[in-house]
Formats: structure tokens, sequence, C-alpha cells
């Protein structure tokens, strides 16, 4: 059998279900990837797993690296260059992040809409990888029509969906008041320790990418709110079978999607011309 995915996702925080659901399964832990950073903590060292979801082609990344752990950005980022060169063309992600907006409520699912990159070092940075320009436009970082999809599907759902702004940190602590203060008067809705390096890489490489937050605690508010990584896992369990279903959903609709974009545009994404330089 082969599998030729052309979606992947990284089965964040909030998602790990996913996981068990797919089907016709080929798996490879992280160290027997040549050149894959491999966990530190012994019994989590991760996995990529190829096979089917609700009929669909995919490859998931069980197990994601953070900066906080000590990983370079080369390391953060270096399962994308991976999907990238397997052909992937469109990635899934969640995360779990702090609510800045007093709108949101713990256990609420938000749609990154845009980020805020306040790592201190950029992925990016470095020799040009020849799969996308030096100076990489980010006008539209999260596809929309991804996005409205998902829109659809929380509405048929009954799935009540946040949007926000997701302002990427290194960690590992959480915020103090006042820099959750900070990170709303930006711009910011929530805040989270991953997801913005991933992202920005595939972009570069021209792979159109979906995030979910789970909002895991809030801050920024009048009352300073203690949080502990125990309530983070907690909220993001009770949050996990909406965010399973919407996730589930897009995936399968997710090649229907793509081939709607290409028959929209008629034109090759502005990247390919990128890719064809390779
Ligand atoms: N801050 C940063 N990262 C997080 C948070 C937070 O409040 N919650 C979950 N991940």
């Amino acid at each position: 059998m082969t599998t030729s995915p052309k979606t992947a996702i990284v089965l964040g925080t909030g998602l790990g279900q996913l996981a068990s659901e797919i089907t016709d399964r080929y798996e490879f832990p992280y160290q027997e990837i040549p050149n894959f950073p491999v966990s530190t903590v012994e019994g989590h060292s991760g996995k990529l797993i190829f096979g089917k979801l609700g009929g669909v082609d995919i490859m998931a990344m069980q197990g994601r690296f953070h900066f906080y752990e000590g990983y370079s950005m080369k390391d953060v980022t270096f399962p994308v260059r991976v999907m990238y060169e397997l052909g992937i063309e469109t990635l899934f992600v969640s995360n779990a992040a702090g609510g800045m907006n007093p709108d949101f409520k713990i256990g609420d699912l938000m749609i990154i809409t845009d980020h805020i990159n306040f790592f201190p070092e950029h992925p990016l940075r470095g020799k040009n990888f020849p799969t996308g320009p030096r100076f990489p436009d980010m006008h539209e970082t999260y596809d929309h029509n991804l996005i409205a999809e998902a829109e659809e599907i929380a509405k048929e759902k009954g799935i009540k969906l946040q949007h926000g702004v997701y302002v990427g940190v290194q960690g590992p602590t959480f915020e103090t008041p006042a820099e959750y203060k900070m990170y709303r008067i930006l711009g910011g809705d929530a805040v989270g320790m991953s997801t913005v390096p991933e992202v920005i890489v595939a972009h570069h490489c021209g792979i159109k990418t979906f995030g979910i937050s789970v909002i895991t605690d809030l801050g920024g508010f009048d009352v300073p709110v203690e949080v502990s990584h125990e309530e983070v896992q907690e909220a993001a369990n009770m949050a996990q079978p909406l965010m399973t279903a919407i996730m589930r959903e897009m995936i399968a609709r997710a090649e229907s999607i793509e081939a709607h974009n290409k028959e929209q545009f008629n034109t090759a994404h502005p990247t390919e011309e990128w890719k064809s330089q390779k």
C-alpha cells in the first residue's frame, strides 16, 4: 500500500485523540528519521504517522518540539521542511493558549486569524531556503478558505468559535499580569508557546495553514489569575471533543477545498515559481 498525503496535522494540545483514529497506518519514531530532532524526555519520543483519516491520506506529527525545551529554531521547524519535501499542501495545527480577550472563556476554541511573532529568534534567519523568497509576504498567513470552511463546519455542528490573533512567545513562564496586558494592548487575543515558528516555515514553503487554539486560561484582566500546567491540560481535555470534531471534518473536506482553490484561481500558488527554481 502506498500513501501520498497532501494534508498534514500537528497533533498539539487538544488533538491527541485524533491520532487513534488514523487507519492503514505506518509509524516512524522520530529517532529513526535522519536529522529529526529527538525528544530528551524518555517515553515521549514522538512519531510521524502516515495513514488515512476520514478517507483522506494524512501525515500526522505526534509530539512537537518547543523552543523552550532548548531546541533550535531549525530543529523546531525541521518537520515542516520534511512535510514540504513529501508534497504536503495543507497543514493543520492546534495549541493551548492563554486568553487576553475579555470576551473569551476557558474552554473556548479560537480560530487563529493572524499572529504576532515574539520569539527571540526568527525561524527563517540564515541562508534562505529556495522554497520561498528572502522576504516573504505575510498578509494572509492563515488561509481564508480554510477559515471559512471551519466556520461552516462549526455552524453545522452548533460549535461556538472565537476568532483572534495568536501571540507566539518563547515561554516557559506563563505571562505576568503586566505581560498579558501588554500583549492585549499590542493586538493579541491569546498567547502561547508554539505554532508561530512552524506556521512561518510552512508559509514560506507555500503550504496553506489553518490553526486553532483552545483557551485554557485567562489573563490580562483586572483580576490576576493563577495558572498551572495541570489546569491548562484539564481545560484542553474538556475542549478536545469539539476541537477534534472540527479538525476531523476539515481534513475530510481538505482535498475538495484544495481542488476548489485551484479551480477558483486557476493559477499556481505564488510560491510555485520558487519551488520550480529548486
Ligand atoms: N501563556 C502561554 N502559553 C500558554 C498559556 C498562557 O497563558 N496557556 C497555555 N499555553
